[in-house]
């Protein structure tokens, strides 16, 4: 018998699933269309007991790729007026590599994809069968990272940056605030619908969705070309996060052509890519003084100096040393991993920025979590990974499938600490994976 949690989950999954896309929605009326990340890290939720609804979704999240080998932060299956800003707005179609078929952003999200093929084929009880499907989607994910390396890394460092804060998935996160500070937007006259599903108190600011816009305008007025972009975004950052989703779809990539077999040439490339990538990470994003990875704001040549959920992703991606990976997790235990603080907070609990209501501003979000039990794990820490990840079933299990979720103890005395979108799908695609672990 499968357990009451469990049957939830999948309900949650079941429902978001749209037949008529072959896709899943984050959750209903926040989020309508198919985010890129959220579509990956929801296959492995289905992986655990529908393969064929995961495999759609990777399906249909890579027709959407375009002929550059870029993939879409959001596709737009179906037209709806309860998102804003929507296709209208983004107009892909000024990209000439732009698929002509499904309308999109012109911006990207982590690239999990890798990595979730990957755990696709962990997860199969029918690895032929998986192995096969991989074999057919798996060159449109290499073209992926290819894009990033050959459009993304204008210094040749083997780092790539992204040109919005909705590409890093961290849409609000404090350290933003000092890149908004270079900026000075106009005040633009637009509609937000979030705050009309969600207290405005969870969400960003009327300002910051003005900085959010102008980096899109900016983007449109080029076309999205890449060399513009790379020229004129006042946002480009290097990001600890989305560099280490590369570098964890790097090794997955390798794996799985080497389980498919030939492909010589293409484990080669991600090999060179790897090693250059994981070198200038150590080199360039380790703060020794935090005991952690930063960001690297690459339009302003500095780093940003704060802790976040995202500075200890890399354990993930195996790309600290043990002594690194030591360091790390006591700065996380010192400052994130308190009594009072369920793990792990999304920004540094100890700082004025800290905010555990308010989107990337500090709550807890599980898919960090969910990487961060699998890094901990990975790197040796059996028992902190343990407390993430009874820590991360017990605020579902009392609180219900939330988008995120205070990071403070006293505030889920009534199990009403769950915040944003309710029913969310990642939620609870990683949670069976954590059960099932
Ligand atoms: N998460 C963003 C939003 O809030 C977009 O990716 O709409």
């Amino acid at each position: 018998m499968k357990d009451l949690l469990q049957q939830r989950a999948e309900h949650v999954l079941n429902t978001n699933f749209k037949d008529e896309g072959e896709f899943t929605i984050p959750c209903e009326n926040l989020y309508p269309f198919q985010w890129f990340w959220d579509s990956g890290l929801i296959a492995i939720g289905f992986a655990h007991y529908d393969m064929q609804k995961a495999e759609k979704e990777i399906k249909t999240l890579l027709k959407a790729q375009w002929h550059n080998g870029f993939i879409p932060h959001i596709i737009f299956h179906t037209e709806t007026d309860s998102y804003f800003p929507g296709a209208d707005f983004h107009r892909s179609n000024l990209h000439p590599d732009a698929s002509s078929e499904h309308k999109s952003t012109g911006m990207t999200q982590p690239p999990v994809t890798g990595f979730v093929l990957k755990e696709m084929y962990r997860i199969s009880e029918n690895k032929k069968s998986t192995l096969e499907f991989i074999a057919s989607q798996i060159d449109n994910v290499f073209d992926n990272h290819n894009y990033f390396y050959k459009n993304r890394d204008p210094q040749n460092e083997g780092l790539v940056y992204i040109y919005h804060n909705w590409e890093s998935g961290t849409d609000n996160s404090p350290i933003w605030d000092d890149i908004w500070d270079t900026m000075n937007p106009p005040e633009y006259d637009f509609e937000r619908r979030d705050t009309t599903h969600v207290d405005p108190e969870q969400r960003p600011s009327k300002r910051e969705y003005d900085h959010y816009l102008h980096i899109i305008e900016i983007a449109k007025k080029h076309n999205y070309s890449d060399e513009k972009i790379a020229e004129l975004s006042p946002f480009l950052v290097q990001d600890p996060l989305f560099n280490a989703m590369l570098i964890k779809s790097n090794e997955s990539l390798i794996e799985l052509y080497e389980l498919i077999g030939g492909n010589e040439d293409k484990i080669e490339q991600l090999k060179k890519w790897q090693e250059k990538s994981i070198t200038s990470f150590n080199d360039k994003l380790f703060d020794e003084e935090l005991g952690a990875y930063v960001h690297y704001d690459l339009r302003n040549e500095r780093p940003l100096r704060y802790l976040s959920s995202s500075s200890f992703s890399p354990l993930f991606a195996n790309i600290p040393d043990s002594e690194k990976a030591e360091t790390m997790v006591k700065v996380m235990m010192e400052k994130f991993g308190s009594d009072a603080q369920y793990l792990c907070a999304s920004f540094d609990p100890t700082s004025d920025r800290f905010n555990p209501k308010k989107y990337w501003r500090g709550p807890v979000w599980i898919n960090l979590n969910w990487m961060l039990y699998k890094g901990l794990k990975q790197n040796g820490f059996d028992t902190i990974a343990k407390r993430v990840k009874e820590d991360t079933i017990e605020i579902i299990e009392n609180n219900g499938f939330f988008e995120y979720f205070d990071s403070r103890k006293e505030m889920h005395k009534d199990n009403n600490a769950g915040y944003g979108g309710n029913n969310f799908s990642w939620t609870a695609a990683l949670l069976l994976d954590l059960l099932k672990e």
